[in-house]
C-alpha cells in the first residue's frame, strides 16, 4: 500500500489515523516516493505528518499569527510541522482562560510540557510575572519557535528541554504547576505516561492540569488521574473539551 503512488490509500504506521503518515517511514521506505514528491502530497493536503515528529520533513512555511487573551494580543510565529499552526487551539485557549480565572498563586515554579510552539508558557509570563518556565517538547521545531515567541514577546528568562516526557529532564527537577494539552494522538500509553510521571515530578500541594476533548478520551483521562492523585476536579465544560485539575496532596 505504501509503495503505489497512485493508489492514493495512505495510512499511518503509527496510529492507523488515513490522513497523518509517518513521514520517515515513506523516506526510509518507499523508494517509489521522494522527499520532494512527499512534501507536494502534504502541501496539497493529502497527507499530514504527525505534529510530534522530533524533525519535521515538511518544508518550513512561517507565519504570524496574533491571538487575543483577556485584554492582551499576544503575537506569536507558528510554522508547518507543528501543533495548530493557524490558530491557537480552542482547547489550549480554554484551559489557559480557565488557569487565568483561577490560578490564586504569584510565585511559582511551572512546566508547559509538550509546549508546541509555546502559547502557554507566554500567556502564563504575561499574566504572572513570577512564574519560573521550564518548557519540553519532542518536536525540535516547536522548541525553535517556543524560544522565538518568549523573546519575541520579551520573556528573556526560561528553560527549554528536548524530552521525550521527563527523559532528560535529570533527577531533581520539581514544578509547582504543570499544564498540558497532550498529545493524544500518540496515544494512551505516552498520555497516561505523562500523568504518572507529572505527578512525582509535582511537589506538595502541585498542580497538574489539562484539557481534552470528550470524544478523545477524557473519560478515561478522569479516571486515570483519579486514580494517580486520588481526585480531579472537572474545572469547566465547554465546546466538547473537558479541563481538568488534579492537585498532589
Ligand atoms: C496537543 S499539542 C499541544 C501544544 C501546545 N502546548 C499548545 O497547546 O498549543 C501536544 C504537544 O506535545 C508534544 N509531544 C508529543 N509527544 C511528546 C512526548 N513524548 N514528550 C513531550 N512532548 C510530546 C507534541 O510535539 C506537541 O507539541
Amino acid at each position: 500500500m505504501y509503495h503505489n503512488f497512485n493508489s492514493k490509500k495512505y495510512n499511518c504506521q503509527l496510529c492507523k489515523y488515513k490522513l497523518y503518515i509517518d513521514i520517515d517511514f515513506l523516506i526510509n521506505k518507499c523508494y517509489t516516493l521522494s522527499e520532494y514528491k512527499i512534501n507536494m502530497l502534504i502541501e496539497k493536503g493529502k497527507i499530514m505528518q504527525h505534529y510530534y515528529s522530533e524533525s519535521p520533513k515538511i518544508k518550513s512555511n512561517k507565519g504570524n499569527i496574533i491571538y487575543t487573551i483577556l485584554d492582551k494580543n499576544i503575537e506569536l510565529i507558528t510554522d508547518n510541522g507543528v501543533f495548530s499552526k493557524s490558530k491557537v487551539d480552542f482547547g489550549t485557549d480554554l484551559m489557559l482562560r480557565v488557569f487565568l480565572k483561577n490560578n490564586k498563586r504569584d510565585k511559582f515554579e511551572f512546566l508547559d510540557i509538550g509546549c508546541g510552539y509555546g502559547v502557554v508558557s507566554v500567556v502564563v509570563k504575561t499574566f504572572f510575572k513570577y512564574a519560573k518556565l521550564t518548557l519540553s517538547d519532542v518536536n525540535e521545531r516547536a522548541l525553535d519557535l517556543s524560544k522565538e515567541n518568549l523573546i519575541k514577546n520579551n520573556i528573556l528568562e526560561f528553560e527549554i528541554i528536548k524530552s521525550d516526557i521527563f527523559d532528560n529532564f535529570g533527577n531533581e527537577k520539581t514544578f509547582d504547576i504543570i499544564l498540558s494539552n497532550p498529545p493524544i494522538r500518540t496515544g494512551k500509553e505516552t498520555i497516561f505516561k505523562i500523568y504518572e510521571e507529572s505527578y512525582k515530578r509535582l511537589n506538595k500541594n502541585g498542580e497538574f492540569w489539562c484539557v481534552i476533548q470528550t470524544k478523545h478520551g477524557a473519560k478515561s483521562t478522569y479516571k486515570k488521574l483519579e486514580d494517580i492523585f486520588g481526585k480531579c476536579e472537572t474545572i469547566e465544560i465547554d465546546g466538547g473539551y473537558r479541563v481538568f485539575r488534579t492537585i498532589k496532596s
